[in-house]
């Protein structure tokens, strides 16, 4: 509308009249308070109203050569939104009439004019422009808000039915935009809950209930519908005040709060587990253990009996089994990540792999490696944890091949480029796109039963499981996905029914300049000469567990001393040099393992310790840390211990 004149905004008026004195007239009338523009006939001022939009008002001689001044001013008002004011004679009352009837014209004077009344006159049909224009935008933001917030929105009138809509309530009303136009509100709507407030109290209630509503495509959605009720003052007295329904989509919030109630209840389970796990695992330890040494000292000769004592020790194995994955799941240890060279940590695996899904028993399904030829870059990561997923995932699929089959383990070197991620591409279950980079895939695949969509749906749910009471828990995969995540990956699955599974770990890649010094050094296996030191202290503050260590080692042909706690095992290191190593419970009152074989450490370098571990955190311990879990087999103690020092 206007030129800065000064820092002062100026309105600008166009003066249409073919004499050139009243040009001059209305020119020196006005031009200290307004920007003038003059036009000579209607014709050339329509021209310049087409290249000034910003003309505030317009006055118009009516007597002109070309054309009438109210002709002129309705022609005007098609493409402009001036004021408008028709100098007249006394002659042309009735034009005036008729224009002022028309709406052409805001307002007349008649000739000779009154300066001071015609000042005013501008002055006011210049404010009625401002006025016309912050409505115009006003109505325009207002336009857009509507029609651009991520909200359903419609507007009813005093009648109940429907005014106007943007394209999100049409969507959530299931029908096109114009269909719903002229509509009463409940028609569309139906019976679904709808919560009603005051403009002035605009507060939204908490617990009202969503709305379950399912797509075309038929996906679910979630909404929370409200409505506003506008008190407008000219429509008080209305049944139905005007009113907006604002349909949310809470379909995200519902989501995050379904997750963080799950997340609350996996907490409360985690620490019922985790309080329990110590004892129980103690337990396991003298119940396998005891077992195995009544065995050993008498053999039974009756099968019955025999039949009886690998039942026990079975439903024992099983329950440690149970009790490591409660533990793994409800309390995730932090990541120890490091640089791991995948390829070779599946070589070392493969004994592992071997006994648990390939060896013997009739559901034996053996294990292949396909490693690529190149070298992979190694992968940042906690190469304990990854092992338990692997191995987790392998039991499912040997599983899965009840009939025997094979399960493939492969490795590959992935690339995510920054297009990816600006494209949103997603490779796995988490939903979001991963980090551009480098990345190791490492995939378990079986010739299975595979899974239907429905049942891929929920695999990582804890305590989801498709197998019979008493075989799984389902804590598997949700172990191996809260493992991946935490390591800053990500889980593919890819399954179909009758033909198999696959599922990829995205693990982060180190870059080759990026691993340079970062890789620690691995486990230094000291072989250190015990000839002449051949005992082995056991020190475990419950005593049931000690005599199991105690018995296996005996029996091994090993010399044993035992203790309960660290003072006392300090002790014994001090006066017997004849100790050559040390089989230490992690988790003791007083004294913890791990400080006890510190101050050990000092007295006695070159003394060995073998930490015998429950649920205690491996991170508190050094790399290089031998670690034992509980409850342990005799092979693997007898294995941890004839490395460091053989038996007789
Ligand atoms: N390779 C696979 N082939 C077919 N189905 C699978 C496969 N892996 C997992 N599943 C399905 O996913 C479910 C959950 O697996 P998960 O490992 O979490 O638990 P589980 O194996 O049943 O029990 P757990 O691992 O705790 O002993 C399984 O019960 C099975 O239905
Ligand atoms: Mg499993």
């Amino acid at each position: 509308m206007n030129t800065i004149l000064g820092g002062i905004h100026q309105d600008k008026i166009l003066i249409v009249d073919d004499e050139p004195e009243i040009l001059i007239a209305l020119t020196d009338l006005l031009d200290d308070e307004f920007v003038i523009i003059q036009a000579s006939c209607a014709q050339e001022a329509l021209s310049l109203l087409g290249n000034h939009p910003d003309i505030s008002v317009i006055i118009s001689d009516q007597r002109m050569r070309d054309m009438t001044g109210d002709v002129f001013l309705t022609e005007a008002r098609k493409i402009s939104d001036a004021g408008t004011i028709l100098l007249t004679g006394y002659a042309d009352l009735d034009t005036v009439v008729s224009a002022l009837n028309r709406g052409a014209i805001s307002f007349y004077a008649a000739k000779p004019w009154e300066a001071g009344s015609l000042l005013a006159m501008v002055r006011e049909a210049a404010a009625g422009y401002r006025t016309r224009c912050e409505l115009n935008t006003e109505r325009a933001l207002l336009r857009s808000l509507f029609d651009n917030l991520p909200l359903g929105l419609a507007i009813t009138d005093t009648a109940g039915r429907i005014t106007r809509l943007n394209a999100l309530a049409a969507e959530a009303f299931g029908r096109p935009l114009k269909e719903c136009i002229g509509q009463a509100e409940t028609a569309l709507l139906g019976d679904v809950p709808v919560e009603t407030r005051s403009a002035d109290n605009l507060r939204t209630v908490d617990e009202f209930p969503g709305v379950r509503r399912v797509g075309p495509d038929g996906r679910e959605s979630w909404h929370r519908i409200s409505r506003v009720e506008l008190a407008l003052p000219s429509e008080t007295s209305a049944v139905h005040p005007v009113s907006v329904l604002i349909d949310q989509n809470v379909t995200d919030l519902i989501e995050m709060e379904k997750r963080a109630r799950q997340a609350d209840k996996m907490q409360a389970i985690g620490t019922l587990a985790g309080g329990i796990a110590h004892d129980f695992n103690n337990l396991l330890t003298a119940i396998l253990g005891s077992l195995e040494l009544v065995q050993d000292m008498q053999p039974p000769t009756d099968p019955n009996i025999s039949r009886l004592f690998t039942n026990a020790m079975d439903a024992a194995r099983r329950g440690a089994v149970l009790t490591q994955k409660l533990l793994d799941f409800s309390r995730p240890r932090d990541l120890a990540r490091r640089p791991v060279d995948v390829p070779k940590l599946l070589g070392q695996m493969q004994g592992l792999l071997a006994q648990s899904v390939g060896g013997g028993g009739s559901r034996a399904v053996p294990v292949r490696l396909r490693l690529p030829d190149e070298n992979l870059p190694q992968a940042s990561t906690d190469p304990s944890l990854l092992e338990v997923a692997l191995v987790n995932l392998c039991l499912n699929a040997r599983d899965a091949q009840p009939k025997g089959g094979e399960i493939i383990i492969s490795a590959e070197a992935m690339r995510l480029s920054p297009e990816d991620q600006r494209e949103n591409m997603v490779v796995g279950r988490s939903g979001r796109p991963l980090p551009p980079g480098h990345y190791v895939v490492v995939s378990v695949a079986d010739r299975g039963v595979g899974m239907t969509p429905e049942t891929q749906a929920r695999i990582f749910e804890p305590f989801f499981t498709t197998q019979s009471v008493g075989s799984g828990i389902g804590l598997g995969l949700p172990m191996v996905y809260g493992f991946v995540q935490r390591n800053g990956g990500d889980v593919r699955v890819s399954s179909n029914p009758g033909v198999g599974t696959s599922i990829e770990l995205w693990l982060p890649a180190i870059s080759k300049d990026g691993s340079q010094g970062a890789t620690q050094p691995g486990p230094t296996e000291t072989h250190h000469s015990h000839n002449n030191q051949r005992s082995i202290l056991v020190v475990d503050d419950d005593p049931a567990v000690a005599a199991v260590t105690v018995g296996f080692l005996a029996k091994a042909g090993f010399r044993v001393l035992e203790c309960h706690s660290g003072a006392k095992a300090l002790d014994l290191v001090r006066s017997r040099p004849d100790i050559g190593l040390v089989v230490m419970d992690l988790l003791m009152p007083e004294m913890n393992g791990d400080e006890c074989a510190r101050r050990i450490a000092v007295l006695r370098p070159d003394l060995a310790v073998i930490f015998v571990k429950g649920f205690a955190d491996r991170a508190i311990l050094p790399p290089d840390a031998r670690v034992l879990a509980k409850p342990f087999t005799r092979e693997a103690l007898l294995s941890g211990v004839e490395d460091l020092i053989p038996a007789k």
